[in-house]
């Protein structure tokens, strides 16, 4: 168990102005995501580092329709925006919202969450005001200074839904009664690594007009669990095939979404595949599933106590063809993003004139190294 949270996966800016959204100066966004049911004290957080933090998960209860807390988190939640101001006072707190794609949830959190929750909140109106309106009460109610939608796999309907969401919840935010010391809370969105996958495309004018920003969630590309060949989960690059951020971005820009918008997700932590032949350990070469770990995923941190167990010298290999980072003894297949793949990371982002990047999740790194790597 404490492997498998040390291991699980899985972000921002100051509002100058509470005037204008828009027009408010937006500086370059380093974020990070914490989730509540880690072992990792909120206290050890290094928020120096950090533009934007983000408290994941609240989710969204059944019958109400209402914004809810696990009972369990409900103390985190409550004393996160306080414990992370301490290293930074400029820090901006952020509540995350996920989608509780039951499976996924449950495997990583240890708990079912209802996933069609979401779904139904969107098709109904009076839903999605009880959604909208507990949000911005909850988010004020902990001193969080936005919302961020984490919701990774919404169907069709869904997304022509969320569409209508967000024009409603913008409102809210815009409508919403504070004096003039309180900024206007920030509306992000998770999204996938690119807007039109399996014929599903999301609503760019409307998330145009409405979030502050997107959260381009590139990584998990291929993972043990799924595919018994190795491949790059969160390549920047790949010249043989469609699947990489860099395609994923170049599809949101050309899509229309702005560039000023986006914000680069990068994963600390890897996966493990099990070499089927020691012997054949290239790319693509065939496993007989997840090495290491249960799913194969590892946090950065554990990745490079790993590495140092193989004695003095083991590193791992950078290749700047995918932006990736290998590391690769005996039946051992492990690809993940080291320092120099996260440098070659933010470099991109700054020559696409990204807003900035977003980490998953903070508690993965090793001694804040790959957190550094941005500075
Ligand atoms: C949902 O809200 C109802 C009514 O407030 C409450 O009785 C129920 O326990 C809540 N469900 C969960 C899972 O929190
Ligand atoms: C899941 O949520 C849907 C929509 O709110 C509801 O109709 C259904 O009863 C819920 N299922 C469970 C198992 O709670
Ligand atoms: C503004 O509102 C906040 C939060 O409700 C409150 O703490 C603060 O005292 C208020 N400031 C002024 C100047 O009214
Ligand atoms: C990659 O995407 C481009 C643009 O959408 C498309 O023309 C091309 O067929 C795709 N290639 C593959 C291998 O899917
Ligand atoms: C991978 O291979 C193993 C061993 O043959 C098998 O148990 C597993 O189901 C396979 N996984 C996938 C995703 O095909
Ligand atoms: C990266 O790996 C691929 C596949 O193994 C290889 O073809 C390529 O030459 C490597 N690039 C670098 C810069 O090592």
């Amino acid at each position: 168990m404490a492997i498998r949270k040390t291991i699980i996966l899985f972000f921002l800016f100051t509002f100058l102005s509470s005037q204008n959204h828009f027009s408010a100066a937006q500086k370059w966004v380093k974020a990070g995501y914490w989730y509540s049911g880690s072992d990792f004290p909120i206290s050890d957080i290094n928020s120096a580092l950090f533009t934007h933090l983000i408290c994941a998960f609240a989710n969204v209860n059944s019958s109400t329709y209402e914004l809810s807390i696990p009972s369990n988190f409900e103390q985190s939640f409550s004393i996160f925006t306080g414990i992370v101001k301490r290293k930074n006072p400029s820090i901006v707190p952020l509540l995350s919202i996920w989608d509780g794609q039951a499976e996924t949830y449950k495997s990583i959190f240890g708990e079912a969450v209802n996933s069609s929750v979401l779904s139904s909140m969107l098709a109904q109106s009076s839903y999605k005001k009880s959604f909208i309106e507990s949000s911005v009460k909850t988010a004020r109610t902990f001193g969080f200074q936005g919302i961020d939608l984490f919701w990774l796999w919404p169907d069709s309907t869904d997304l022509s839904n969320i569409g209508t969401l967000l024009d409603e919840w913008r409102a809210t935010v815009e409508s919403e009664p504070r004096n003039s010391s309180v900024s206007k809370l920030i509306l992000t969105m998770g999204v996938r690594y690119s807007p039109s996958l399996q014929s599903v495309s999301y609503p760019i004018d409307s998330m145009k007009r409405n979030l502050d920003w997107a959260h381009v969630v590139a990584y998990d590309y291929h993972m043990p669990s799924r595919e018994n060949f190795t491949g790059n989960h969160a390549a920047l690059y790949n010249p043989s095939s469609n699947i990489s951020t860099d395609f994923g971005i170049r599809e949101w820009l050309s899509g229309g979404y702005p560039a000023s918008k986006l914000v680069l997700g990068m994963p600390y932590h890897g996966y493990a595949w099990k070499l089927a032949n020691p012997t054949d350990n290239s790319l693509g070469a065939p496993a007989s599933g997840p090495g290491v770990t249960i799913d194969g995923s590892m946090g950065f941190r554990f990745i490079r106590a790993f590495i140092q167990n193989y004695g003095y010298g083991a590193r791992s290999v950078y290749n700047s063809t995918y932006v990736v980072n290998y590391f690769v003894a005996g039946s051992t297949w492990i690809n993940f993003d080291d320092v120099e793949t996260v440098r070659a990371k933010i470099s991109y982002a700054k020559e696409k004139g990204l807003l900035g990047y977003n980490v998953f999740q903070v508690i993965n790194d090793d001694n804040w190294a790959l957190s550094l790597a941005g500075w």
